[in-house]
Parts: C-alpha cells; structure tokens; sequence
C-alpha cells in the first residue's frame, strides 16, 4: 500500500521547514552518521582520490587508492589499501607503497604474475607486481618537463607488504609533461603483458615479456574523443560481445575536464588490436561523430575508474569501480574526518544492437546479499505527485529500488528523495525532450563549491522506447541509477541537511505505470 498524496505544497512547505530550522539548531552536526556512506567505500580518515592495483587473488579483492594520510585535501601520495571477499563491505589496511627519494606515488595498476615472468618470486609464491607513476615533486619545481616515470614494486604476500625495483624507474620519461597511470594487463591473445599510460592528449602503448621491460607500441587518442582537459588514468582489455564470442578491445580513458556534464569524466573507445596497435572501430567512429565521446557514466561524479585484474575465467566478469568524485570541488566536499568515496563496483558487458556497440554497466550481483527487507510494491498506476515509500518502512540510508515504466508518453517523469527540511535529490527522464536528468540543485548542502550544482545533469535519450527499467542505489551520500539495465548511467554525491525520508513519483500530463516495483532495504554492520 502507498499513500497517494500531494506533498510539501504551497504553505505546507512553509510550516515545515519552519519548524525544523528551530529544531535544527538543537541538532548537533553528526558528520558520521549524516555522511559516511554505508555501502561505499570511503578511507577512515583523510584524502582518498583515484581507486589503484585493484587484483584479486585467493578470495581476496584488493583496492588500493590515491591516498594523503596527512590531511583531507589533496598531498604527496601514498597508495592506501583495502580488501574485500565480496566486492560489497571492505576493510581498510595498513598503507601499501610510501612516497621516496624518487618521488611521489601516483596512480597505476597491479597483476598476479602467476608464472612468475618476472622472476620476483622463488618456490610456488605468486609474485604480484604494482606499476605506478613517480611524480618527482622537486623536478616539477625545478621547471623539469620529465618528472613522471613509471616504477614498478613487488609484493610476496598477496599484496600486504611491497618491495619497490632496484632498477626503478622502468620506463623512463620521454620528454612528455603529464606520463602516468599505466594500466598492466596480461593479454591472452597475444601472449604478452600489455600496459597503456596517458600522455597528455593520448594514451600510450607497451608491451612486456616480464613485467621489467617494458616496449614501447603505439599511441592513440590525439585527435579522437574528449580532450578539453587532459588525458588520465586508461584502462585497456578484450571483451566478448554479451552472448557471442565476437571479441572487441576497449579503452577506457578518463579525462580531467570535459566531462559530459562538466569537469572530470569517463569516455571509452571500441576497437581491435593486433598486439601493437588499437585501431577504432568503423562503427564506433560513427558514434564518435555525433558523440564526440562515449561515457562510461553521465553523472558527474565517477572519475579515474578501471577494471579488477586476476579475476577467475571461471567468474570471468570485467569488474569496474571509479572515485565517486570530481575534480571541480572534490577537495571541498562537507567532511572533515575523510574525503570522498568509491563507485560501487559494476560488472562491465559490451552490447551489440543494429550493428552499434556499447558498454553496459550493472552493480555487481554480491550487492543482494544486503538485502534485509524488501516492499514489494508491485504494478501501479500514478496520478499526480505521489510519495511512494516514507521513513516510517524503511531506512533511506541504503536502499535498491528497482522497477520498470510501461506505456511512456512524450512526458516528463520525475522521481524525487526528499525530507522535511526541504533537501530534495531528483531524478527521471524527459521524454520530450528527450534526456534523463538528475537535479542535486536544492539536495542540501551546496555552499562549499559554486561548482557542485551550478547545472542539471543530463544524459541523452539515444532511442525511443516504449518501456524503460530503472535501479537506483542510494546511500547517504550518492546516489546511482541504471535505466535500461545499465545503458545509461548517473552517478553522483549530495549532502542533505537531514536524512532523506521519503520517496516519490510524479509526472505533467499522463499516468506514470509502474510495473513491478521493488525496494530493497540493504543493511550492512
Ligand atoms: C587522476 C590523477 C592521476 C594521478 C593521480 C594523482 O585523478 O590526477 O592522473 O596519477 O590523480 O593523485
């Protein structure tokens, strides 16, 4: 059962929100409880950036991350690290790889050398091997050009403790300003480990026979895609076409400015590769023209993100995990203990409809292992605004809706998270104009950054449809949504005043049918 009513109109707005500034301030700020994610990933304390390394071995995800231990503002990184058996709930370590004399330690990738390529391991031990950039902070003072390179560093015991190569760096730099963040992967087709690194306005290619030396291939990248801001953290991998055994490489490169709804963002590219070169594909070139980038996420806040290595064949999922963040203001954010959090983690596919290809993106399955309550709300139809779930069911601190709409008009849909104090998170689509949108405009705390929500965020309506599916992660602090099980999606962070305490629909002209609803209480310890 739902109440069908109209909300928060008119005077009733007025006299609420009255009433809860007297009790607001009675209310002592609880950063934690108001803020700390629940089901995210965020340091215990501290700047926490780009996520690094991620492998898995022996029932083991590893996630390290960009990481100043000193302050909650950006610093001289340190790769912190965390661990996870079911890519939900982590648990936070001690820290991986320090800055040294050589600089500091930006962002990069880690393998399991299984067949100890690299010889770093004697007996049966599987070295796992790190590469990461030196960013040398007194050459960047100096007026140097060359103060990135690429070290590697080893670790015998699954990735607790490393040991940083004597002969680092093992790719020097070639006179290029900006050279970091190599991605290493093994390459099953071409027998060899492949790393791609950002240079500025390409990504750069290299293979290696074991993991020390390192050749260079090709670039990519120049002319093509996003590039209002530079190049970062790539991603580099063959996938097969969802249910074919076509296979495609993908490259995934974020980019710092630019992003589709400004500032930091995620484009990928879809192509083939013969061991040296990535060439695009013809049908991706088209996209690309009328695009000008493909983005892994439209939200505003899903940046630097790459894919697990080392993960089963048995499994065989492409997992994938951002910072939940943006460059415009990620320093500015409302919390004073730690700064920002990670992505939940998405299975990644690529699909293929009348000859396009595209990238889908889903919360990883382990996610309903959370679910503690579920309100099934079933098939309705809505007319006028309609609250469809209140505080007084359910937890609004993490929760997984998911339904479908049938029967879509040229009309605006539009969901809203709300509470008392008049914070309200929107989301839906305008099927008339044709874009989903999500509005944080009037979501709570917005003072911090004049770059947080100057806009709506919105994303393209690429094809009609008649029916859309819809899933919606909210935690206190995020929110991300999956329309067409994953086609489309929206990422990003508010900080309401108050805990959000209700939920509901709304469209202009027509009913909205809902089909199927389901709301899912997560609960985590
Ligand atoms: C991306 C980035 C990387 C760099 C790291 C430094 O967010 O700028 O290019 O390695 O952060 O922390």
């Amino acid at each position: 059962m739902f109440i069908s009513l109209i909300l928060l109109t008119g005077c009733k707005v007025k006299q609420v929100a009255e009433s809860m500034v007297l009790e607001q301030n009675k209310l002592i700020f609880n950063e934690e409880e108001l803020y700390r994610p629940k089901f995210h990933f965020t340091p215990k304390q501290n700047w926490m950036n780009d996520p690094n390394g991620m492998f898995y071995l022996n029932g083991n995800y590893h996630l390290f991350f960009q990481y100043y231990p000193d302050s909650t503002v950006w610093g001289p990184m340190h790769w912190g690290h965390a661990i996870s058996t079911d890519l939900v709930t982590w648990k936070e370590q001690s820290i991986a790889l320090f800055p040294d004399e050589k600089g500091y330690i930006f962002s990069g990738s880690a393998v399991v050398d299984i067949n100890n390529t690299s010889g770093f391991a004697g007996g049966s031990k599987k070295p796992v091997i790190a590469m990461f950039t030196y960013h040398n902070p007194k050459l960047e003072k100096e007026g140097k050009i060359e103060y990135q390179s690429q070290g590697i560093a080893y670790s015998l015991d699954e990735g607790m403790t490393w040991t940083k190569y004597v002969g680092n760096p093992v790719i020097k730099n070639p006179g290029t300003k900006d050279f970091r963040d190599p991605k290493m992967s093994w390459d099953p087709i071409h027998n060899q480990w492949n790393m791609v690194l950002a240079a500025g306005d390409k990504s750069m290619f290299y293979n290696s026979k074991n993991l020390k030396d390192w050749k260079y291939l090709s670039t990519f990248g120049k002319d093509i895609g996003s590039h209002r801001g530079i190049w970062e953290c790539p991603d580099f991998f063959p996938i097969s076409v969802d249910g074919t055994n076509e296979i495609k490489w993908i490259l995934i490169q974020s980019v710092v400015a630019g992003g589709p709804n400004g500032g930091t963002g995620t484009q990928y590219f879809i192509g083939d590769f013969d061991g040296k070169i990535f060439t695009l594909d013809t049908t991706f070139k088209k996209e690309l023209k009328a695009e000008k980038a493909m983005w892994i996420d439209f939200g505003r806040d899903n940046y630097a993100g790459v894919t697990w290595s080392n993960i089963p064949a048995t499994d065989g999922r492409k997992l994938f995990l951002g910072w939940m963040s943006n460059w415009e203001y990620a320093e500015k954010v409302p919390t004073n203990k730690w700064r920002s959090s990670m992505t939940i983690v998405r299975e990644l596919k690529l699909i293929k409809n009348e000859n396009q290809y595209r990238i889908v993106s889903q919360p990883v399955k382990e996610i309903n292992n959370y679910i503690s309550k579920s309100i099934k709300k079933g098939d309705f139809i809505i007319e006028g605004e309609t609250v469809l779930v209140t505080k007084s069911e359910l937890d609004f601190s993490s929760l997984d809706i998911r339904f479908k709409i049938k029967n879509i008009q040229k009309d605006i849909y539009t969901f809203s998270f709300f509470n008392a104090v008049g914070d309200s998170l929107k989301f839906g689509f305008n099927n008339k104009e044709k874009f989903f949108f999500l509005d944080r405009t009037k979501s709570g705390n917005l003072s911090f950054s004049d770059r947080f929500a100057p806009i709506i965020s919105i994303a393209p309506i690429k094809e009609e449809f008649k029916n859309i599916d819809i899933r919606v992660l909210l935690d206190k602090t995020s929110i991300e949504i999956f329309y067409n099980n994953g086609k489309t999606v929206m990422t990003e962070i508010f900080f309401p005043q108050k805990p959000i305490e209700a939920f509901s629909a709304k469209s202009e002209n027509f009913n909205v049918e809902i089909v199927g609803m389901t709301i899912h209480q997560l609960k985590f310890d």
